[in-house]
């Protein structure tokens, strides 16, 4: 493991039983994320995205398989309590649904997970005031969800889920209910986070042009990782990217 590696998942494999079909949802994953990489997971539906972010995020646990952070083996990390607190310490998700609490104003919201850790006041405040100029969303902070945009939603959970500076962000499909020009700017927050705050991120997605934003690319396909793309300019070569997508769905018909 080299310095910059932040996460190194080592062949991680996940088998679902259903109504007696044994589905292999991961065969042998092994990747690293790298520290401040926005690292995208494309592949069709039933690949095995969301498998693999719930068992990063400690939401499921793996058949096989091994997880490390900072070098270090997070081998209780699927046993409770620690899972609690390696999601706490370590994880802030992003879903396509943005999951907020519909009573609470958007400052609220953001606020959450540094008010059930018990912050003070004050850090609370100051935290929180930080995090709304981050996401753009200062003038916004007395509003509830429901008078909000998709894309203002979203950069609520985007606000939540950076608000205790979690290492690692997972998100999953964060565009999917959004349109082409909101998605973009959803798209563009997290590169500012990126930029600004050198964090590093999972994103997963079906869409070739929302996996055009990633530094890397792994392609999904049955569970396996099948090729790999990596930017090296500050453009995507869209036309690799489709030609990968292109002969992975080849091999899928
Ligand atoms: N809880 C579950 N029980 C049984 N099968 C599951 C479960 N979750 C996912 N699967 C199956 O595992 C495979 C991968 O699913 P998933 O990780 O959700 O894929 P993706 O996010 O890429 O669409 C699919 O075949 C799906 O039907
Ligand atoms: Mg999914």
């Amino acid at each position: 493991m080299d310095n910059n590696t932040l996460l190194s998942v080592n062949n991680l494999c996940k088998t679902y039983t259903a109504a007696e079909n044994r589905i292999s949802a991961l065969k042998d994953i092994t990747f690293d994320l790298n520290r401040g990489e926005l690292l995208v997971v494309m592949g069709t539906s039933g690949s095995g995205k969301s498998t693999l972010l719930q068992i990063i995020g400690a939401l499921d646990s793996p058949d096989q398989g091994k997880i490390s952070l900072n070098g270090v083996l997070q081998d209780k990390m699927f046993m409770e309590p620690y899972a609690t607190q390696y999601r706490s310490e370590n994880i802030g998700f992003i879903f396509q649904s943005f999951h907020l609490m519909k009573d609470l104003s958007v400052e609220e919201n953001i606020a959450l997970p540094l008010i059930l850790k018990g912050a003070s006041g004050s850090e609370v405040k100051g935290k929180v005031n930080e995090m709304l100029d981050l996401v753009g969303l200062t003038s916004w902070r007395k509003q509830r969800p429901m008078q909000l945009s998709g894309g203002q939603q979203q950069r609520v959970a985007i606000g939540r889920s950076l608000i205790m500076r979690p290492p690692i962000i997972l998100a999953d499909e964060p565009t999917g209910n959004l349109d082409f020009n909101t998605s973009r700017e959803i798209l563009n927050v997290l590169i500012e986070m990126k930029e600004q705050l050198n964090q590093s991120i999972i994103l997963v997605t079906h869409d070739a042009n929302v996996a055009a934003y990633g530094d890397r690319i792994l392609f999904f396909h049955d569970g396996e990782i099948v090729d790999t793309y990596v930017k090296n300019t500050e453009e995507a070569d869209m036309d690799c990217i489709m030609d990968k997508l292109r002969s992975i769905m080849e091999r899928a018909s």
